[in-house]
């Protein structure tokens, strides 16, 4: 199976080899917690293996995206193989939402043809929720989002941020694989960890896993954080 790496050793090997091609995934996580490295490091490992990639940015534009991101040893050669897009995500572009405003708007922000793209990262889709203000208009916009990246066998990874209180969109009902990243409380102070909570098809670690961010990107570390107390205990069955 070819799997679509991070290039993230032990990020790799915990999702089974990679993200599964042809699905989508999100990564999702507070503001400032690594999202958009280690969506740029997928990007970055795509375009590495001669891949098609797209960066789709809501958020930066070209001079501060090639600032920031340019400067990780993961884009070392391959900042400019990356087809970088940056758009502002506006109610004009969508409504009425229709299939076909949706898939005509992803054609333009392409600007190359649908057939010959491997991988896509949109980062966010918060700033298009904000946008559209609307649950059900969400939905539909990443529903029509999904189709059309099924339909042209792109594999996609989508980024969020989690809101500091209240609920999580629905995003995450419609992607295969979520990666939650996160800050923990430890004994001696904070420690950043992410954990796989879903990936259709494959056993996976259920765990938190403690990562770095440095000049070279998300860097996992060895070991886990499991909780020290526990709800739950498992008795097993005794015949008397
Ligand atoms: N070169 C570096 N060395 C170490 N840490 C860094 C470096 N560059 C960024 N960071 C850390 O990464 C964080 C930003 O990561 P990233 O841009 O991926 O966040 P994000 O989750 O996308 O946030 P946002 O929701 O604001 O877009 C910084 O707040 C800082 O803690
Ligand atoms: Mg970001």
């Amino acid at each position: 199976m070819d799997y679509a790496k991070f290039g993230v050793p032990k990020l790799d090997e915990y999702l089974g080899g990679g993200l599964d091609r042809n699905s989508i995934s999100l990564i999702v996580g507070r503001s400032g917690i690594g999202k958009t490295i280690l969506a740029a490091q997928w990007a970055a490992e795509g375009a590495r293996n001669g891949e098609t990639v797209i960066y789709i940015s809501t958020t930066m534009n070209k001079y501060n995206c090639r600032d920031y991101l340019s400067r990780f040893s993961f884009m070392k050669d391959v900042y400019d193989k990356i087809h970088w897009r940056f758009i502002r995500v506006e109610p004009k572009y969508l409504l009425p939402m229709t299939k076909e405003k949706i898939k005509e708007g992803l054609e333009a922000v392409y600007g190359i043809s649908s057939d010959l793209i491997d991988r896509v990262v949109f980062d966010s889709c918060t700033d298009l929720e904000k946008t559209l203000a609307d649950p059900v208009l969400y939905r539909r916009a990443i529903r029509y989002m999904a189709d059309f990246a099924y339909k042209y066998e792109v594999t996609s990874v989508w980024v969020e941020e989690a809101p500091m209180v209240g609920p999580w969109s629905e995003t995450k009902n419609f992607v295969e694989t979520v990666l939650f990243m996160d800050i923990l409380r430890i004994p001696d102070g904070y420690a950043r960890a992410m954990r796989i909570l879903k990936k259709y098809r494959t056993p996976h670690p259920l765990e938190w896993f403690p990562y770095e961010i440095s000049n070279d990107g998300i860097v996992i570390k060895d070991g886990w954080f499991v909780r020290k107390d526990y709800e739950y205990k498992f008795k097993p069955h005794r015949e008397d």
